[in-house]
């Protein structure tokens, strides 16, 4: 096997399978996310992305996208069951997102986690040439580091958390914490999106391996492994070229008509997951309709909530808990060709998405808890026009960059309405003047400089950083 540069490893591959016209499997790159946040480097060096094509049974073969070339892991039945919907979603995802739904633990699961890492950590290792660099991402892979650094002590290795990393407090409840952490701690460098998750993360080390440690770096045996915060972000450039685009222009204008020309716009784009705070969010609309301050004619809300790990019984139950939520308050508020919510379960495609965030004149992000959320950082870069109004969750990583956003703790229904009614009644100049200086943050921090910043800290050398340099 031809062996590369630079290896990604994640659970997912950034493809999509459809059908082809003539009936044939066709593999897309796959929009927004982890994916799209990666793409712009792989497309300039030679690459390999290791990952899961979704599914069960031997691996496909996946063909290059944009001359990355993609090495598929296979999962079986159970992998799926026990190590994706059961550890890494059932376990570590509750978990770290402030077991706001409770932890799973169950020690087949981690039987599953340790065996699907380990294949992940084989097929990093055969693609990997002499000296790569190796870049394993987020919670369903936090093994590898340690396990390909055993197969491999030549490769240097990243490891980047996309989610939260939780206070000490919590993540002492797994059962396995230790063996977690040293796998982690097997890469040269590991990257949290905020700098409270590489503190957490260095007490931990302290605490249960007795390890000397920093929030900068922790030693390891003879090995001193880096640590810090690399605020994941978006092509900024690209979702700017999208927004501008006259089909999208268009398509907003016939959005805008189609909700009845309201004076305003609220919008939520959500995974469908108990982290992103949905029911809160409704809960604050209705009461603001309930109690005359909105009026359905006036106000119009998008809730577009795309369904995600649907075998996992907590989505089930939010899935059913949110339907029937819109049912009410579309029966009790909603008139005939006038909804109260719009709520929308299907994936968009990128036109149609970056028209209703043009339309947006209130884009409501309010999760419970999150690492980043890449959601907000599109709305920002979609509002060419610098209008709109972001409504942000403290608990987002994004509100550490988006100070000039409408803050909330989606915690507190009295806050939640008072900051969604303040953002409604500002004036256009307040509106602007957040909006340019949230829009001047994301021009300076945008997926490549997250890049740049986390390859140049991985590969001291600087050459992969080299290739991310502005043409
Ligand atoms: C989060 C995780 C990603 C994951 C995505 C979608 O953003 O950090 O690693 O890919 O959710 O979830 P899914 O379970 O569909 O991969």
């Amino acid at each position: 096997m031809r062996q590369s540069p630079l290896v990604v490893v994640a659970n997912r591959l950034p493809v999509d399978d459809g059908v082809a016209l003539d009936g044939a499997c066709e593999w897309r790159r796959s929009p927004g996310g982890l994916v799209g946040a990666l793409h712009p480097i792989l497309k300039k060096t030679p690459a390999v992305w290791v990952g899961w094509a979704g599914g069960s049974g031997p691996a496909p073969a996946v063909p290059d996208i944009d001359g990355v070339r993609m090495h598929a892991v296979p999962l079986s039945d159970e992998d799926m069951r026990d190590h994706y919907e059961g550890f890494a979603n059932a376990t570590l995802w509750p978990l770290y997102h402030d077991a706001v739904e409770q932890p799973v633990y169950h020690r087949r699961w981690w039987e599953a986690y340790q065996r699907v890492n380990q294949r992940f950590a084989e097929a990093a290792a055969e693609a990997a040439e002499p000296g790569a660099v190796v870049w394993v991402q987020d919670y369903h892979l936090q093994l590898v580091p340690g396990l390909l650094r055993a197969l491999r002590p030549d490769l240097r290795i990243g490891f980047f958390l996309h989610v939260p990393f939780p206070p000490p407090e919590l993540f002492m409840q797994l059962p396995r914490r230790a063996e977690l952490l040293l796998g982690m701690l097997g890469a040269d460098l590991v990257g949290f999106q905020r700098a409270q998750a590489a503190h957490n993360f260095a007490q931990l080390a302290a605490k249960v391996l007795k390890l000397p440690a920093t929030d900068r770096r922790i030693a390891v045996d003879d090995r001193m492994v880096r640590i810090g915060a690399f605020p994941v972000s978006i092509d900024m450039a690209e979702m700017e070229a999208l927004s501008r685009r006259p089909e999208v222009v268009q398509r907003a204008r016939r959005l805008r008509a189609d909700l009845g020309d309201p004076q305003h716009v609220i919008l939520s784009i959500d995974r469908m997951d108990y982290t992103k705070g949905i029911e809160q969010r409704l809960k604050a609309y209705s009461e603001l309709i309930a109690n005359g301050h909105i009026k359905v004619r006036d106000t119009v809300m998008v809730q577009v909530a795309v369904p995600s790990r649907e075998r996992v019984e907590q989505y089930q139950v939010l899935r059913e808990r949110v339907e029937r939520e819109v049912g009410r308050i579309n029966g009790e508020f909603g008139r005939v060709g006038e909804p109260a919510i719009h709520y929308l379960t299907q994936p968009f495609d990128r036109t149609e998405l970056a028209a209703l965030y043009r339309i947006a004149d209130i884009m409501a992000v309010t999760p419970l808890r999150d690492g980043m959320n890449l959601v907000a950082k599109e709305y920002v870069a979609a509002r060419v026009d610098d209008a709109g109004a972001l409504l942000l969750s403290e608990f987002a990583g994004a509100a550490a960059e988006f100070t000039q956003a409408y803050l909330v703790n989606p915690h507190d229904l009295e806050g939640l309405k008072l900051t969604l009614m303040h953002a409604l009644q500002a004036t256009p100049t307040d509106v602007t003047d957040r909006m340019r200086s949230m829009r001047d943050h994301l021009r300076t921090y945008d997926i490549r400089a997250w890049a740049r910043a986390y390859l140049t800290a991985l590969d001291q050398t600087g050459a992969l950083a080299d290739r991310l340099a502005p043409a």
